[in-house]
């Protein structure tokens, strides 16, 4: 949670950065919104805070609701938020990551789990393997 906390704060110091004309210097997220005439399962400044907490499978059994009432999935944050020019939220680029989900937690250093066994392209389902345990990650 601190490192959410710690992220926003930076994000929020460097945003007038990032509009500057004299880009390029730092790394920075590039966020981009592949559906832009879409509506999210809650509203930007909370899915930016609580995401992580809506996404764990344990939160998921509960079957919780977004705020707008959708069915908390991956896939379909995939599906909404893949790339329209790659299909998929993550890059697989090291030095300029740019997928949705991917070019964010690269600034922020989260490392996740998921596309072992999430699709992180628009159409597809998970593979057939059982969820590990909350709370059983190294
Ligand atoms: C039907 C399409 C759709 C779905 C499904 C969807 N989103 Fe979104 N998402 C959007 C749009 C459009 C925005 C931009 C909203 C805005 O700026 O008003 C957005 C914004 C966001 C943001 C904030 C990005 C920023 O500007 O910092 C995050 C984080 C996010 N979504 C994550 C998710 C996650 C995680 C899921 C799945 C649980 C998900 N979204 C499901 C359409 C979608
Ligand atoms: C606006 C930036 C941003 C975007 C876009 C974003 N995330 Fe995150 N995400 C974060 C931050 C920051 C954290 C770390 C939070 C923490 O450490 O508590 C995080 C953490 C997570 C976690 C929890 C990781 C863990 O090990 O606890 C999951 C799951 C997750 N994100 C899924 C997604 C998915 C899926 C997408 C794309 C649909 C996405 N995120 C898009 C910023 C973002
Ligand atoms: C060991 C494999 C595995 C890992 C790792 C894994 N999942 Fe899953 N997950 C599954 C399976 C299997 C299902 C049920 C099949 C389905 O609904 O597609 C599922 C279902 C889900 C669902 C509900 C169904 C849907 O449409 O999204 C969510 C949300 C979800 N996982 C989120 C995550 C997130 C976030 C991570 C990473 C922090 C993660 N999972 C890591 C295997 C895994």
């Amino acid at each position: 949670m601190s490192r959410a906390l710690t992220f926003l704060a930076a994000l929020t110091l460097a945003l007038p950065l990032f509009n500057a004309a004299a880009a390029g210097e730092a790394a920075k997220p590039a966020i981009v919104i592949a559906n832009p005439g879409t509506q999210c399962i809650a509203p930007p400044e909370e899915m930016r805070r609580d995401h992580m907490e809506m996404l764990k499978h344990q939160r998921n059994r509960t079957m919780r609701l977004g705020e707008r009432g959708a069915k908390v999935s991956l896939n379909a944050c995939v599906d909404c938020h893949a790339s329209k020019t790659t299909g998929s939220v993550l890059s697989g680029k090291q030095s300029n990551p740019d997928g949705f989900c991917e070019a964010c937690h690269a600034f922020a250093a989260v490392k996740l789990d998921c596309w072992d066994c999430h699709q992180p392209k628009a159409g597809y389902k998970a593979a057939e393997a059982t969820p590990a345990p909350e709370g059983s990650k190294p």
